[in-house]
């Protein structure tokens, strides 16, 4: 890296003011990155407070590693791998707060040799963590014009997902593709329509990172985990930044805020009743950033904050 990289936090004062903070409250990062959002949670603790964090980029655990702060702590993982981490703290059923920042941050957006840029050249990589996993280059070189067409089409939504599927293929079968400019030439070229407004390989970018990091597999199992962990009136925050990341948010937060739907006068015994399920959060809101914010930090543009709360027994004794 030959100059600072900078991250700035998005919807900082909203994730805040999400957490309701208590001063010895429990709170968990599961997307820890430049640590913007966990510096602001340590302010707002007490001295009996507790801030666990969680990344799996390499980098951004040894910025975290560098925090001298005795109420937090901070693994290098998978955030599917909260529940265990929870397990080890033995704080499950005890949090009062768990935020999500989906995606990457600055740091690996503007480091060209991560190989996430579709603007700056670099190795073709792509991995939040490069130490696990296959790269982008091995996986466009070993995968066939179908699989790579599947994963464009479902992960970017780009409707012209055959087209530059065909054409990889074509320039892998002469040389390898080791760069993000090389790649994102020989889309620029498979186009055939251009919008003037987005570059011609963000949608194809965003589909092979999604894949190489398998993301979406990774928020559902680790928004599944979020319930045990929580204690009743703990909340869940979560910022996503394209559809595909909101659609899995809004439909966990829907799914488990609605409870089964027994019929007036239906025969059922209380034990059955207790096998239903019980609908464990409640939704609070909807945010987006302000457009103070966008015109501040352009990358909160399309993010999106939702928040929900875990009920207490009191609120789910309705059945
Ligand atoms: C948008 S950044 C978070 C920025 C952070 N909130 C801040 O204020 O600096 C997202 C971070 O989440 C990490 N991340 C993404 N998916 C992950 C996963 N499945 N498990 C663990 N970390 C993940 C990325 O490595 C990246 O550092």
């Amino acid at each position: 890296m030959n100059r600072i990289l900078k991250h700035i936090p998005v919807m900082q004062k909203e994730i805040i003011h999400s957490l309701k903070i208590k001063k010895n409250g429990i709170y968990i990062d599961s997307t820890f990155g430049m640590g913007g959002h966990t510096k602001a949670i340590l302010k707002e603790l007490g001295k009996d407070g507790k801030l666990y964090a969680i990344d799996k980029d390499p980098i951004a655990y040894s910025l975290g590693k560098n925090i001298q702060d005795s109420r937090f702590h901070i693994i290098n993982q998978n955030f599917s791998k909260l529940l265990d981490y929870a397990k080890n703290k033995k704080i499950i059923g005890k949090v009062d707060g768990i935020i999500f920042d989906l995606g990457v941050s600055s740091i690996q957006l503007d480091n060209h040799n991560r190989g996430f840029s579709f603007k700056k050249d670099g190795p073709l990589d792509m991995r939040m963590n490069p130490q696990s996993g296959i790269s982008a280059a091995d996986w466009l070189f070993s995968s066939s014009t179908q699989e790579i067409a599947h994963v464009l089409k479902k992960f970017g939504e780009e409707r012209f997902s055959k087209k530059i599927a065909y054409a990889i293929k074509y320039f892998s079968n002469i040389k390898k593709i080791t760069n993000t400019l090389e790649l994102s030439n020989i889309i620029k070229q498979a186009i055939p329509i251009k919008n003037i407004f987005k570059h011609p390989a963000r949608r194809s970018f965003q589909a092979i990172r999604i894949y190489i990091n398998q993301e979406l597999e990774e928020i559902k199992i680790a928004l599944d985990s979020t319930l045990k962990i929580l204690k009743p009136g703990g909340r869940i925050s979560i910022i996503s930044f394209h559809s595909l990341e909101d659609r899995i948010v809004k439909q966990f937060i829907i799914n488990n805020s609605r409870s089964a739907m027994i019929p007036y006068g239906m025969p059922i015994t209380e034990k059955q009743i207790k096998k239903l399920k019980i609908c464990e959060l409640k939704m609070i809101d909807r945010i987006s950033p302000s457009k103070y914010e966008i015109n501040y930090n352009p990358r909160a543009r399309s993010s999106i904050l939702r928040i929900a709360e875990k009920k207490n027994q009191y609120e789910n004794s309705t059945l």
